[in-house]
């Protein structure tokens, strides 16, 4: 842990940001170019993920947030999906087996459509990582973040037709408490890879404020490197 952060420091006083949150982008195109079929760059994400994870929490980051199935990739084929969703059902599986660091498991999303095989493990893996203190990891599967503005309106909505609300108390702590990332802090930090430049409906209320990193680089070739650069940028200075 104190090699990384020294490392990272370079002799400065560095900030961690309290919670990064990463578009994972390119997984297809990465497979492409080694003349993979476009799963094999998913199976290769995954090692990213359990790399950068790891790496966050020695550092000190308290909520880090992987973006790896948005609401709009359902229109993907049907082979895809299928391949995906067999995935994130190992590696729920992996990441409850393999908790390490104290790492709290986090769902951010809905369920619809999701297997019922997949919704055990997440249910599992977030209840068996629930008493942890760690850093929080929060997996934006089937994450949209429109749709989730959507049920925070309708809950708002339902919660003062009940009287358990007056609209008087709405502000903006109170929206940020129905959000999936209630209780959490706000992105200071966005990360994207593989060039692409666009937010893809991605926590748009919570990254408002948020620093935003880009690399051309694909997702399966992310590493600490990549991090400490996106960490440095989020520490300049605005002039
Ligand atoms: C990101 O990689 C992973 C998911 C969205 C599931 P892509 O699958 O979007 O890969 P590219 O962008 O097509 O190369
Ligand atoms: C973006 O998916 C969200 C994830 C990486 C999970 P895409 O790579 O399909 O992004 P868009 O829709 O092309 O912006
Ligand atoms: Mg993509």
């Amino acid at each position: 842990m104190i090699s990384l952060t020294k490392d990272l420091l370079d002799g400065d006083r560095i900030k961690i940001p309290k919670h990064i949150a990463i578009i994972c982008d390119g997984n297809g195109r990465w497979a492409k170019k080694k003349g993979f079929p476009r799963t094999f760059g998913h199976k290769a994400g995954t090692k990213p993920i359990e790399n950068i994870t790891r790496d966050c929490s020695e550092l000190g980051v308290k909520v880090l947030t992987f973006y790896v199935f948005s609401t709009e990739n359902w229109s993907r084929s049907y082979e895809e999906v299928d391949f995906l969703m067999k995935l994130f059902v190992e590696f729920f599986i992996k990441l409850r087996n393999e908790a390490r660091e104290n790492i709290r498991v986090k769902h951010i999303g809905i369920t619809d459509n999701l297997s019922s095989e997949l919704i055990d493990e997440i249910k599992r893996t977030e209840k068996s990582t629930e008493n942890n203190s760690g850093m929080i990891l929060n997996i934006a599967l089937n994450y949209g973040s429109r749709s989730e503005i959507i049920n925070v309106a309708k809950n708002i909505m339902h919660d003062i037709d009940v009287g358990n609300l007056n609209v008087d108390k709405i502000n903006e702590d109170l929206i940020s408490n129905y959000m999936f990332t209630s209780g959490l802090p706000d992105v200071d930090l966005v990360i994207r890879t593989s060039g692409e430049m666009r937010i893809s409906n991605f926590l748009l209320w919570q990254s408002a404020k948020s620093k935003l990193w880009f690399t051309n680089d694909f997702w399966p070739d992310f590493n600490y490197n990549h991090l400490k650069e996106a960490i440095k940028y989020f520490n300049v200075v605005d002039s």
